[in-house]
């Protein structure tokens, strides 16, 4: 009775519990450290930040690349986090007169979240010191949570899903050997994985739990909805990968002709995508949980719009 399938849920929320106690962190006291950014460090890890398809750039321009993807990871983690902490606060209510362990598990999951939404906005205060004046990153955290939280539990608990498995991956992504990879970054990869982790349970199982509630109808709108997410996800992207191509342009000491923009803002573009939609759809984990609540045609809708991404 050791695999997590077989452990009940009220234990598995006791262990959120118990391993959120055990790695609680804290923004400049273990994550930052008196540390500031170095220019000459790549922030993101190339099996990230795909900077091998920046196949016009030397590799000083591959390492600002990497840089402008950090600052817009910190800023995406902002903007996801703010609803996924949203939907968690309207989950424990659910369990406020009922399951004090689960109703403790959620604003254990609450707290954590807030926290990283603070270490993201200093991050990209940070990054903004190191790199050069023009950044951009217009999209409005709360306009977007009011859009998402618009559909149904289902299609936000599989986001909120993927997203955090991904963050598991990312992880170890950076933990690669690479001599360039700036510490404090690598540290950001680490800690935020450490609480991720039970969050990325958590979701499974409100998921799990939600889902029996729901008709059959229901869900089926719900597996549309989830897709029209995806969809809205992948909008951020592109206007993201534009404003990262147009910075990158202004500021990398030559002449970008429009051709060779292009292929910087498609890259910019593939390797968004990768961070923030496919390397948590491909998860193991993702296609089980999944698999285990939808049918094969919806399943087959979900692959079909996750292949139009490409
Ligand atoms: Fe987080
Ligand atoms: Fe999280």
């Amino acid at each position: 009775m050791t695999a997590p399938d077989k452990v009940s849920d009220s234990t598995q929320y006791a262990r959120c519990i118990q391993s959120s106690k055990r790695v609680h962190w804290d923004i400049d006291e273990d994550v930052i450290r008196g540390r500031r950014f170095d220019g000459t460090h790549k922030f993101l890890p190339d099996g990230l930040s795909l900077t091998n398809a920046f196949t016009t750039l030397s590799s000083d321009e591959k390492r600002f690349v990497s840089q402008i993807q950090g600052r817009t990871y910190a800023n995406i983690f902002g903007l996801v986090e703010r609803f996924i902490n949203a939907k968690v606060l309207d989950l424990s209510r659910d369990h406020a007169l009922g399951d004090q362990v689960v109703l403790e598990a959620l604003v254990r999951f609450s707290d954590e979240e807030l926290k990283h939404q603070a270490l993201f906005r200093r991050i990209d205060a940070m990054v903004g010191e190191a790199l050069p004046d023009g950044y951009r990153f217009d999209v409005d955290p709360d306009e977007v949570a009011r859009v998402v939280l618009g559909k149904s539990t289902w299609a936000v608990l599989a986001l909120t899903l993927d997203i955090e498995l991904f963050t598991q991956l990312h992880y170890r992504q950076s933990i690669d050997a690479d001599d360039e990879l700036s510490e404090l970054f690598k540290d950001v990869f680490l800690y935020h994985w450490k609480e991720e982790s039970q969050h990325a349970l958590l979701d499974e199982l409100e998921l799990v739990r939600h889902d029996a509630t729901l008709t059959a109808e229901e869900r089926d709108r719900a597996v549309d909805e989830f897709i029209e997410l995806v969809a809205a996800v992948d909008g951020i992207l592109r206007a993201q990968a534009a404003a990262d191509v147009g910075y990158f342009a202004a500021n990398c000491e030559r002449t970008v002709e429009v051709d060779e923009a292009q292929r910087i803002e498609d890259a910019f573009l593939a390797a968004y995508r990768w961070q923030y939609i496919h390397s948590g759809a491909q998860h193991p984990r993702f296609a089980k949980v999944l698999t285990g609540l939808i049918n094969e045609s919806q399943g087959q809708r979900i692959q079909a719009a996750l292949a139009t991404l490409r």
